[in-house]
């Protein structure tokens, strides 16, 4: 036999199909029967099995940003921020060392809509980043543009009702979008955002990134500062008008997903800076808002961005569910020298991942490659479905799976540096933050948009507001006008202009969504009954 021969003998060998008993098939064609015509037997173990797997091939997709593409990558830190060194402000161990690498996984995202819907949609992106440090995972959890459209988690879940779909017709109703926004005022800087261009980045690769809520830094003496992260791309800033979004998806759904993979199948490694502002940990009763409010900027000028780092995707996921799909991130996943602000959102948001994932992955979520830390795991957390193995540490006697004990279980481990104490005081109440100012920023944010991005900006709120109750149209633009003269009186002499067309759903960013039912007959083919 020739060597050639033999080792293609071999691959062959690797190449068998076998069930997931490690069974090999030798026939993946044709069911048992009995005689040729069937019928089949029961004992079709191999179909059985196949057939059932493949019938439980998807798991809940996530309530929220379903729509999504992911890469791995490494973060490289500068030792610094700014020109300070970086453990003045945190002992997070991932920082310290200029140049010391930390893989890892990125995944971004839409939100609103299901799996497969188009990447073109007016919706903020996720830009949520797990980093697998040497203390075990953090994960920052942001989204593309820097403020969020409420303030108070207990608002997320009528938020998100509002922008998906109605329950009776499942389709996408700007009245209903607007209904709560114009009803939640602290909506509306980020109404000014998502409307402009910048409610449709071009790609993922050409988009910020933030961490939108505030957290906090801790260093070795147990002293915290607030913090507000960004990541900024170095191929540039890219958002799209609707027109040029309209004309993307009707050649491509897929767009940004295909962007960013085939720039790194390529070798064209997308990168950001990972940049930080800083504010001592106080109220900050000399600004006019509150630092805690993620409906506000920390305006540059005072807070300047102070670049930490860098991280580059260079790896693509072998496989979409296995990486992609079963990825899940959370807000309450830090390390030491990290920690929470007392900021609404974040605290709400802390509870709610870890719950979805229980649900949407399974009890031992945590156990998958793509979750679990790159660190020993040791817990006395045992059980619950799909567990493939105990966390125990090597040295630990595995009788004992509780703590404390002096048989050998897990013991605490010892306090690195000293733990950060915030005092609290104050009676239980059910109350907004002080400080709320809705309208000022979003003025200033309307002012520094450039000429296209204004018109753009005041065509897509007409498009989307003309549809609306009046009542909701009146409301929004006296949120305008408060914001800025200009803005409201664009807006309203827009609206005036808008004939109004009944009161029709109409889906969001979709400025021809009246005349979509006619176009789509006109286009289409009659085809005969199959
Ligand atoms: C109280 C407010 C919020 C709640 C309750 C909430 C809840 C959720 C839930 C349940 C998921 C699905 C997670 C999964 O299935 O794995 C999710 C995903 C996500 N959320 Fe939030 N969210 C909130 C606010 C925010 C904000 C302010 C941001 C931006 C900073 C954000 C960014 C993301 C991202 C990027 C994902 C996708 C993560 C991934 O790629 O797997 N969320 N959120």
């Amino acid at each position: 036999m020739s060597k050639n021969h033999s080792s293609k003998e071999k691959d062959d060998q690797q190449n068998i199909l076998t069930n997931r008993q490690g069974h090999p098939i030798t026939n993946n064609q044709n069911l048992r029967t009995v005689g040729k015509r069937g019928p089949a037997v029961l004992e079709n173990y191999d179909f059985l099995e196949k057939m059932s797997h493949f019938d439980r091939e998807r798991v809940p997709e996530r309530v929220v940003h379903a729509r999504g593409a992911g890469a791995h990558g490494y973060f490289e830190t500068y030792g610094t921020v700014g020109d300070e060194p970086v453990s003045k402000y945190t002992r997070a161990k991932l920082f310290q060392e200029k140049g010391k690498q930390t893989p890892v996984f990125v995944r971004f995202s839409t939100v609103i809509h299901g799996g497969h819907s188009p990447e073109t949609l007016r919706d903020p992106r996720g830009f949520a980043v797990k980093f697998y440090t040497e203390d075990g995972n953090w994960d920052l959890v942001g989204n593309n543009i820097k403020i969020f459209f409420i303030r108070d988690a207990i608002k997320f879940p009528d938020m998100i009702h509002a922008f998906k779909p109605d329950p009776i017709t499942n389709i996408q109703d700007s009245e209903r979008f607007f209904d709560f926004c114009a009803s939640s005022p602290e909506s509306f800087h980020m109404v000014t955002f998502i409307y402009s261009p910048w409610g449709i980045p071009a790609n993922y690769r050409m988009m910020q990134g933030s961490g939108v809520n505030t957290y906090k830094w801790v260093n070795h003496e147990g002293k915290a500062v607030l913090i507000k992260y960004h990541w900024e791309p170095k191929q540039g800033i890219k958002n799209l008008t609707q027109k040029e979004a309209s004309e993307i998806q009707a050649e491509n759904f897929n767009h940004a997903t295909q962007d960013l993979y085939d720039a790194i199948e390529q070798g064209d490694y997308p990168e950001w800076e990972l940049l930080v502002q800083i504010m001592s940990d106080e109220e900050h009763t000399e600004l006019d808002f509150d630092p805690l409010d993620d409906t506000k900027l920390w305006p540059e000028d005072q807070f300047p961005w102070l670049p930490v780092g860098k991280m580059i995707l260079n790896r693509n996921p072998e496989d979409y569910f296995t990486e992609v799909e079963q990825s899940a991130f959370g807000t309450g996943v830090l390390v030491d020298g990290l920690d929470f602000s007392d900021d609404k959102m974040l605290q709400g948001r802390t509870f709610s991942y870890s719950d979805t994932q229980r649900h949407r992955v399974g009890a031992n979520y945590l156990q998958l490659p793509i979750n679990a830390p790159k660190t020993q795991v040791a817990t006395n957390q045992s059980g619950g479905q799909m567990q493939y193995k105990v966390d125990r540490a090597p040295g630990q006697n595995p009788h004992i799976n509780y703590e404390p004990s002096i048989l050998g279980g897990l013991a605490e481990a010892t306090q690195e540096g000293k733990e950060h104490q915030p005092y609290v005081e104050g009676n239980l109440v059910r109350e907004s933050i002080d400080r709320q100012d809705n309208t000022k920023q979003a003025g200033e944010t309307y002012r520094r948009f450039e000429q296209w991005e204004k018109d753009d900006l005041i065509a897509n709120l007409v498009a989307d507001l003309s549809n609306c109750d009046t009542r909701i149209q009146n409301k929004m633009i006296a949120l305008a006008e408060e914001a800025d003269e200009e803005y409201g009186r664009r807006l309203r002499e827009g609206l005036a202009q808008a004939t109004k067309k009944g009161s029709s759903q109409k889906p969001l960013g979709n400025r021809d969504g009246d005349k979509a039912p006619e176009q789509a007959v006109e286009k289409g083919h009659d085809a005969e009954p199959y």
